[in-house]
């Protein structure tokens, strides 16, 4: 099923993918290995305009399609998870731009991002609030022109390795406004002040980092500053309305990833004198695997062109699209390595990474705890 792709998205798609199977499978394993970012795999893609899809042509992107974006994802996360994650924190990165910056602003940073010159990073998280978002103390004060940031992030997925990175910090004087007081601020990665930390050890996704960043006394000209002050955490929200899908995409394509090699694995295998994807027990798990995965694909799709067509109400369905998705991937991958068995368990073999890799999926861009949060304020505030 092609789910109404046009034309020039299923060329993307299979560009993506050819040049993924050629160039990105045969380096998945080892950028797991040695956890190093894959600066070879970042310049392929800048190379092949895939960093600009998230951008459309006005801002020297290609696309700026939701579902282009997602289908690219989805390609890349069948192969490497960590290379996916390069376009997908390129797009969140530079959303917030997007959504809220003023022309001058896209004009200023929106290109070299297409371009895959520079790269993104989204700091929102900090080490005392991760569900709860709005509770950050990450602060600014305003001088004259300028805003002087104090705090420090953490979790910050290509924060080390960003140079144009979206910080959302607390603009009220207290630190403790209910309404959440808070601004977003672009931060460039030479300013003054603005330091990366330790860089995390992962379960999964290994060659991405996820890091510490902190601001001492960092001077951000108030045209760094993207829309209103106070306006902040809203921005964040909508942001995170638009990224989530594409979490769902990368969930999506490593359960396919993982599909397609317990499906291989299954046909070649004999025991008993036979391929054991002739057992009904065999049969039976690939047949639920197909069909979450078929199920994870409508939503993601679906998030995509709602966000694509401009709807009114896009909440629920990319939370929806996260959670069901990334749960497929934790299913599928398990599933997966089971069908493999002892050979399943072998760093050999790629799905014990996918598995480990799917984890995170569940966690990131809002637990899936969020999600179901979200998704029940939203369906019970239609209901009231
Ligand atoms: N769009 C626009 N506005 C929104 C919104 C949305 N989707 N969701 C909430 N808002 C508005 C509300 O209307 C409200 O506005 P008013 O004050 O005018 O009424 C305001 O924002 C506050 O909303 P809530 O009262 O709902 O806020 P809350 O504190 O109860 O929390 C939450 C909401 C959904 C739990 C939110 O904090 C959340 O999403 N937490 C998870 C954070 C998260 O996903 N972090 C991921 C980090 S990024 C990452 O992981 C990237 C990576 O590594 C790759």
């Amino acid at each position: 099923m092609d789910f109404g792709l046009t034309e020039e998205q299923q060329q993307i798609r299979e560009m993506v993918h050819d040049l993924c199977l050629e160039r990105v499978d045969p380096r998945a394993a080892e950028i797991d290995e040695s956890g190093e970012f894959p600066w070879d795999i970042k310049e392929l893609f800048a190379k092949h305009d895939i960093l600009a899809i998230p951008f459309t042509p006005d801002y020297g992107g290609v696309s700026g399609r939701a579902l282009t974006l997602l289908v690219a994802i989805e390609e890349i996360s069948k192969f490497c998870v960590t290379s996916s994650l390069i376009l997908s924190v390129q797009s969140l990165g530079s959303l917030p731009i997007w959504l809220a910056g003023t022309d001058d602003q896209k004009r200023k940073y929106l290109p070299p991002l297409a371009r895959g010159e520079q790269l993104a990073a989204f700091a929102l998280t900090e080490s005392g609030s991760g569900s709860d978002a709005g509770g950050m103390r990450t602060r600014v004060i305003k001088r004259g022109d300028t805003y002087v940031m104090n705090g420090s992030k953490t979790f910050i997925t290509g924060g080390s390795v960003a140079d144009t990175i979206v910080v959302f910090a607390r603009t009220d004087q207290d630190g403790d406004t209910p309404a959440r007081d808070i601004s977003a601020f672009i931060v460039e990665k030479a300013m003054p002040g603005f330091k990366v930390g330790k860089l995390e050890k992962k379960m999964g996704i290994r060659g991405s980092p996820t890091a510490q960043l902190f601001f001492e006394d960092v001077k951000i000209p108030s045209a760094n500053r993207l829309g209103k002050e106070g306006e902040g955490f809203k921005l964040a929200m909508q942001v995170l309305d638009h990224s989530r899908p594409g979490i769902a995409a990368q969930a999506l394509g490593i359960a396919e990833g993982a599909f397609e090699l317990a499906r291989r694995y299954a046909g070649e295998r004999r025991q008993f004198g036979k391929p054991i994807m002739e057992f009904q027990g065999i049969q039976f798990m690939l047949a639920d695997m197909a069909t979450q995965i078929e199920a994870a694909r409508v939503l993601t799709y679906a998030a995509g062109d709602a966000l694509d067509r401009d709807q009114p109400a896009v909440t629920a369905g990319s939370s929806m699209a996260k959670l069901f998705a990334s749960d497929t991937a934790m299913r599928v991958t398990t599933d997966a390595v089971q069908i493999l068995g002892g050979y399943g368990y072998l760093r050999d073999f790629p799905a014990e990474r996918m598995m480990r890799d799917a984890k995170i999926t569940q966690i990131y861009e809002g637990t899936n705890e969020i999600q179901r949060l979200v998704i029940a304020r939203e369906v019970l505030k239609e209901k009231a």
